[in-house]
């Protein structure tokens, strides 16, 4: 099958120009003048390569080149830009805004494009894995009430006040129901558990990001699984993949609440998270169990690099020191969150983070060490 490229200029006899010689060289082309009929096509069907001039009659064709790029369905389409412009500054936003390549338009450009063009389809694509813009974090436990929804959102938090720029995102995946909304009193009917159900085809960032709340006054956004049991059965477990791929290339950092679940719905999101913080309680049971949920996530291969172990005194009373943690988890301890009496549950009760409620509690500072830790996991390498 021939390559297919689409020219989008808003200039005719470029576009008649290029028709010709790209025919000419055994591609199937099609031409737009306009960047709305440019994007419906390549939604329509997604070609090898676009070859565009970014001056449109309908707005800056930057804007579509960054669109495109920010969207994983179109990480192996291949962007030309073809321009008149020969200011290097504005060569320079062109490839910054995503295009592979940029040709000055000028007599004998056609020969440069054929070139590139040709270059471009026998290169391994780079893009094959979309790019991830983000960390992903996932927080579980072998047991419930370890703490798990605490610490996820007072890391949420810390990281919001370490990084106020970054777009923060704590998603509740506890199914049937989860805690984070309630926690935060934030209510809303777009749940996983329904952007699950919308068509695949459909499913983009623009989607997405309708399904997230807007900044809470804690600095980031919050995204929950169902609204209740009944909703939650209709949870798609083969859309959780996509959808963490999207929400994870439109924020900068996106912190996972799993609860005790390792399942089906858990597990893609581990597997491609950039670090997984178990959560144990010093108590004999939670560490016994904490050893099998650490076995089980060497079995699928997770380096143990990955996984942040945290020690979390959600009781006044210790049964196992750290030592015992570690030597029984083979594993060090990052940080051990300090048991704070009844304030967590205050903070809990009055719907905001405990660092929020209780700014100046020293157990905050674990809290940021902790965030500071996840900092340094980047993205995960394939
Ligand atoms: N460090 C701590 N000190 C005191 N109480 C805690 C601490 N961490 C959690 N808790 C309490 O433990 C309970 C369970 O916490 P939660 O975050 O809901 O756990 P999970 O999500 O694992 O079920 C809550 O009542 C919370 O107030
Ligand atoms: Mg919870």
């Amino acid at each position: 099958m021939p390559a297919r490229i689409l020219v989008i200029d808003q200039d005719h006899a470029t576009l008649v120009w290029l028709r010709s010689k790209l025919s000419a060289e055994g591609y199937s082309v099609e031409t737009v003048p306009r960047g709305d009929v440019a994007l419906q096509k390549i939604e329509q069907q997604v070609p090898d390569l676009i070859v565009l001039d970014p001056r449109l009659p309908d707005g800056n064709g930057l804007d579509l080149v960054q669109r495109l790029r920010s969207d994983p369905a179109y990480a192996t389409l291949g962007i030309i830009i073809l321009s008149a412009e020969t200011d290097p500054t504005v060569i320079a936003q062109g490839l910054n805004a995503g295009a592979d390549e940029y040709i000055i338009k000028r007599p004998g450009a056609d020969i440069e494009l054929v070139a590139k063009i040709r270059a471009w389809l026998i290169k391994p694509k780079r893009r094959e894995m979309p790019i991830e813009r983000g960390r992903l974090y996932s927080f579980c436990s072998a047991k419930g009430g370890t703490g798990t929804t605490s610490l996820c959102i007072n890391t949420a938090y810390a990281l919001a006040k370490l990084e106020p720029r970054a777009e923060i995102l704590v998603v509740d995946m506890v199914f049937p129901i989860g805690s984070v909304a309630p926690s935060l009193a934030y209510e809303s009917r777009n749940t996983i558990a329904k952007l699950s159900q919308e068509s695949p085809q459909t499913l983009d960032v623009a989607l997405v990001k309708k399904y997230v709340s807007p900044v809470l006054p804690w600095g980031f956004r919050v995204l929950i699984g169902a609204s209740d049991p009944q909703e939650a059965s209709t949870l798609d477990v083969n859309q959780i993949a996509p959808i963490f791929s999207i929400l994870r290339k439109t924020y900068d950092y996106v912190l996972v609440d799993l609860g005790r679940t390792l399942s089906r719905i858990s597990l893609p999101i581990i597997e491609n998270s950039s670090a997984i913080v178990v959560i144990v309680t010093p108590d004999i049971s939670t560490v016994k169990a904490s050893r099998l949920v650490l076995d089980f996530l060497e079995t699928r291969n997770i380096d143990r690099h990955r996984i942040v172990l945290v020690n979390n005194r959600t009781v006044g009373r210790v049964w196992t020191t750290t030592e015992d943690i570690e030597r029984e988890l083979k594993l060090p301890l990052a940080v051990t969150v300090p048991y704070v009496v009844e304030y967590m549950t205050m903070a809990i009760n009055e719907a905001m983070p405990f660092m929020h409620k209780f700014p100046e509690h020293a157990a905050g500072m674990v809290f940021t060490n902790l965030a500071q830790r996840l900092q340094q996991y980047d993205r995960v390498k394939k």
